[in-house]
């Protein structure tokens, strides 16, 4: 995984290669896998939104972008293209044989084919840069976000992060506090769509710790063995970018074992 990161292509160079004949390499084992890609979006032109919107309308997700105000439309658009070529392209079935589906709490999952159905996906679209990740023997979860310019975050931070997070936050210099929040909110968002849960994961029920590497530490005894997480992070132009990943609880093949250890 480390290796892959590093490797990890320039966003804006997927952006000029759209019309290329593949994205992504395609994956030979059928075993474990944690794939990540970004996308920049504000070099997208009109036409290449529209093909990605005739692809989705295709394949009946054509509501993912309507639904949404019109500003955020074309990263809802990007992002779940880019999750289904990430698919797609890495674990090489023709298009029309994939169904993607939601969970009751809104994490996106795989209904068809069958046999993918252990692949684990997450998106996130963050106005400008857009994420998909795909993992089989990781539970996988990803965020994006533009470094708030903001300086009541630390209100936020007070009123809904662990109170050892607002501490820090508190205790940061005004020129590198929004950084640190933005950096905080990505891995803290990361986690909750890893679990599943989303916002429904109360924020302060867990803590991130942005030390080398990044731990979290569990106040609510339901979340499990907190030592199992890993984290990525980064930074690309203005944005913050989070991976949370940890072994798949639920993964029933033997094809899922080994991963994210
Ligand atoms: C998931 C969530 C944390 C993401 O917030 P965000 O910063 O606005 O948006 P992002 O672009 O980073 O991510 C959105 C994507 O996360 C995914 N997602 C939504 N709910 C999820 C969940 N429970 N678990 C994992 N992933 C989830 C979806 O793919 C979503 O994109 P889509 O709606 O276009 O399919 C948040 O939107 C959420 O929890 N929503 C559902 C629950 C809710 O609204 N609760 C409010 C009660 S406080």
């Amino acid at each position: 995984l480390e290796n892959w990161l590093q490797s990890m292509p320039d966003p804006a160079r997927i952006v000029s290669t759209l019309d290329g004949p593949a994205w992504f390499e395609r994956i030979d084992d059928e075993g474990p896998f944690l794939r990540l890609a970004f996308l920049e979006t504000a070099g997208l032109t009109a036409k290449a939104v529209a093909a990605m919107t005739a692809v989705l309308d295709e394949q009946g997700e054509g509501t993912a972008g309507q639904v949404r105000p019109l500003r955020r439309r074309k990263d809802v658009v990007a992002a779940h293209f880019l999750l289904r070529r990430l698919l797609e392209d890495s674990l090489g079935r023709p298009r029309s044989t994939w169904t993607l589906g939601a969970t009751e709490l809104g994490r996106p999952i795989v209904l068809a084919p069958a046999a993918m159905s252990d692949v684990r996906l997450s998106l996130s679209h963050g106005d400008g840069l857009v994420a998909a990740a795909i993992a089989r023997g990781c539970e996988v979860g990803v965020d994006v976000e533009k470094v708030s310019r903001h300086r009541d975050r630390l209100d936020i931070s007070d009123r809904f992060f662990a109170a050892d997070e607002a501490a820090y936050l508190r205790s940061l210099s005004p020129d590198t506090v929004l950084d640190h929040f933005t950096m905080l909110w990505t891995l803290k968002e990361a986690f909750v769509k890893a679990i599943g849960k989303g916002f429904w994961q109360p924020f302060r029920s867990f803590s991130i710790a942005l030390s080398e590497p990044t731990r979290i530490s569990f106040h609510d005894p339901a979340l499990g063995d907190a030592a199992v997480w890993q984290f990525w992070q980064s930074s690309y132009r203005n944005f913050k970018l989070a991976l949370a990943y940890a072994p798949d609880r639920e993964a029933a093949s033997d094809r899922a074992a080994g991963a994210c250890e």
